[in-house]
């Protein structure tokens, strides 16, 4: 049991220069815990609601004054002055107080900010690193730690739309991640090289540090990302693999995916990703089809997987409901875990849990507006196979890089396997 003592929330400023939440709990034991929570540009219509104060004369709308009211006051009252058996015990009690299925009366934002601190107070507590207390809560933690996959070049959302998808990513197969930063080092700078000399634009970066040039298609963006591989000196499929993240909800419209010039319904979408992943020996694909479009995710699922893992974000939102239906219908084989998704760390474990029963890969993410504070690196060497930061740039996102690097230097875990590396 432990006893809280105070729980205080604060604003503060997000990568993209946005309101967010910290929270600080403090235990009578003198523990003390502070996270603070990221948020979404290309979120899904079924994520947890974010508090944001809507006056129009403050960050237009985007102020976190309410989220700060809801930490100082209910939640701090549910909390304060009472013996806490764990997390699960503390999260149910901020589920039922706030009392919306969406968490709009205290803000997901608010919650989430708890949830993680009161998880940093209880590590602290016991003496153990963050992640081997984040390990403690799920059933199946991970002895191995995860798979780097890193934004190569962004489009979509992220990038002014100048290409319909998000992202791509490379996923270096080297050992450590130590080496595959290294790697992904050589690549960005190829691929910053690339950019001045092929579309005579500045290098500069997308929400998540990833380059945005003026791609004339989405063709031209995975076939410069391959040619950037090469002129860094290394060998797709070999040193290191692409990804995508397609995020095609935000494209569809009218029950067709924009796609250049193309208008695509969802078969001609499965075979042009059935292309993608043959032609740049894709190893994931994130949101190929939109979140309304379940129907068609299982032939999605069909025509690539296993040569590639199909995962949801959208689709999913981290909730446990979602990933049942989808593992039942076989819609996906992989859960990106986002945990301001759905609101509390106690339910996105429970999503975990139903994608690790369903025998899916966990690709634990960040957003692209993020923080300084690293907890997600912890959460991804407990809970996934791969981590999703974004690129190798912006210290928002360097955090959690060189978290992992101290992570792999402590504990001399190995790589998870994932994706096999091709025999040369
Ligand atoms: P978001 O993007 O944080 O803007 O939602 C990340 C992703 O789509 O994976
Ligand atoms: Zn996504």
């Amino acid at each position: 049991m432990v006893r809280v003592e105070s729980v205080r929330g604060r604003e503060i400023l997000d990568s993209r220069g946005r309101p967010t939440v910290l929270a600080r709990v403090r235990f009578a034991c003198g523990a003390v815990g502070d996270a603070s929570v990221p948020s979404g540009a290309s979120t899904g219509a079924a994520e947890a609601h974010e508090l944001r104060d809507g006056d129009p004369s403050r960050y237009r709308g985007l102020g976190c004054r309410k989220a700060v009211a809801s930490i100082d006051g209910p939640i701090a009252r549910q909390l304060v002055g009472r013996d806490w058996a764990g997390q699960s015990d503390v999260d149910r009690a901020l589920i039922d107080g706030d009392g919306t299925v969406e968490k709009s009366c205290w803000g997901a934002n608010a919650i989430l900010a708890v949830s993680i601190a009161f998880a940093r107070a209880a590590a602290s507590s016991s003496g153990v690193p963050l992640h081997a207390h984040l390990a403690s809560l799920v059933p199946a933690p991970r002895s191995v730690l995860p798979r780097l996959t890193i934004n190569l070049f962004s489009g979509g959302k992220h990038a002014g739309q100048q290409v319909a998808i998000q992202d791509v990513l490379i996923v270096p197969l080297a050992g450590s991640i130590d080496e595959c930063l290294a790697m992904a080092f050589d690549v960005y700078q190829a691929a910053a090289d690339l950019t001045r000399r092929r579309y005579a634009a500045r290098p500069l970066r997308a929400d998540e540090g990833g380059l945005a040039p003026p791609f004339p298609s989405t063709d031209a963006m995975l076939g410069d990302a391959a040619d950037a591989v090469r002129s860094a000196g290394l060998t797709l499929g070999r040193d290191l693999c692409l990804a995508v993240d397609v995020a095609a909800s935000h494209f569809r419209e009218g029950g067709l995916y924009h796609v250049d010039d193309d208008r695509l319904d969802s078969a001609a979408m499965i075979d042009r990703i059935a292309r993608w992943t043959r032609d740049f020996g894709l190893v994931s694909v994130e949101d190929g089809l939109s979140e309304s479009d379940w129907e068609h995710w299982p032939e999605l699922c069909r025509t690539i997987a296993p040569a590639a893992t199909v995962i949801g974000d959208d689709l999913l939102c981290t909730n446990r409901a979602r990933v049942e239906r989808a593992a039942q219908s076989r819609a996906a084989n992989g859960l990106l875990l986002k945990v301001n998704q759905i609101g509390t760390l106690t339910e996105a474990a429970d999503a975990r849990r139903a994608a690790h029963d369903a025998g899916w890969q966990i690709t634990v993410s960040a957003r692209s507006g993020e923080t300084e504070d690293d907890w997600l690196a912890d959460l991804a060497v407990a809970w996934g196979d791969q981590i999703k930061v974004g690129s190798i740039t912006q210290s928002e996102r360097l955090a959690k890089y060189n978290r992992l690097l101290e992570i792999e230097r402590e504990t001399r875990r190995p790589l998870h396997a994932w994706p096999a590396r091709v025999p040369s």
